[in-house]
């Protein structure tokens, strides 16, 4: 299981104002304020952490099909600015950060080792989708294979295993 989010820093900015009163709260946990607060960079913190959940969330709803908007039960567990894990109803989703200029991209897995089969596909790749979930169908080995979509403002990855 896999899931990916991306961030386009530029329209998240344009976007929305973290700084608003009460909107850290709905959003993120306590622990999660304190590293926001304590970052060098609190603006890339508050969207690093937004990504992670994202990310975990896709596997999330893939694994039971609820939607839902929950991000209090997304809690990330921040390792550095690349690593982490996100906990999520006593599920737990790793997650691997990569920020290069104004992109934040995660990946979310259900094991780490699936970090090594993730590949990036290409936006001509034809997709299908059960229940607003995409896929990819294997005519060589007739399989099919979980997709992850991402798109924000200048920014769109698409992933699978
Ligand atoms: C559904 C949701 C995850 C989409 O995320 P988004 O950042 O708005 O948009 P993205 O571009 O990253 O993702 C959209 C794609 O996700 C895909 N998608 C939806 N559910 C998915 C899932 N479970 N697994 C993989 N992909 C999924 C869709 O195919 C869509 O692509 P498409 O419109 O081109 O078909 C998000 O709107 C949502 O509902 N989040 C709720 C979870 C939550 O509490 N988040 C708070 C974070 S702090």
């Amino acid at each position: 299981m896999i899931g990916n989010d991306i961030i386009d820093l530029a329209l998240a900015k344009k976007e929305s104002n973290w700084k608003r009163s009460g909107y850290l709260d709905k959003v993120f946990t306590f622990r999660e304020q304190i590293l926001i607060q304590n970052a060098q960079n609190p603006d890339e913190m508050v969207w690093n952490l937004w990504s992670r959940k994202e990310a975990a969330y896709k596997i999330y709803n893939r694994q039971t099909g609820i939607r839902s908007y929950i991000p209090l039960q997304l809690e990330c567990i921040y390792e550095n600015r690349n690593f982490g894990k996100v906990i999520c109803k006593g599920n737990t989703y790793y997650t691997k950060t990569a920020i290069v200029g104004e992109k934040i991209h995660t990946i979310a897995v259900v094991e780490k080792l699936l970090f090594n089969q993730i590949k990036y596909l290409n936006s001509i790749v034809k997709l299908n989708k059960i229940n607003g979930i995409p896929f990819f169908y294997d005519s060589n080995t007739d399989t099919i294979k979980p997709v992850s979509i991402s798109h924000h403002g200048r920014y769109k990855v698409i992933i699978g295993l």
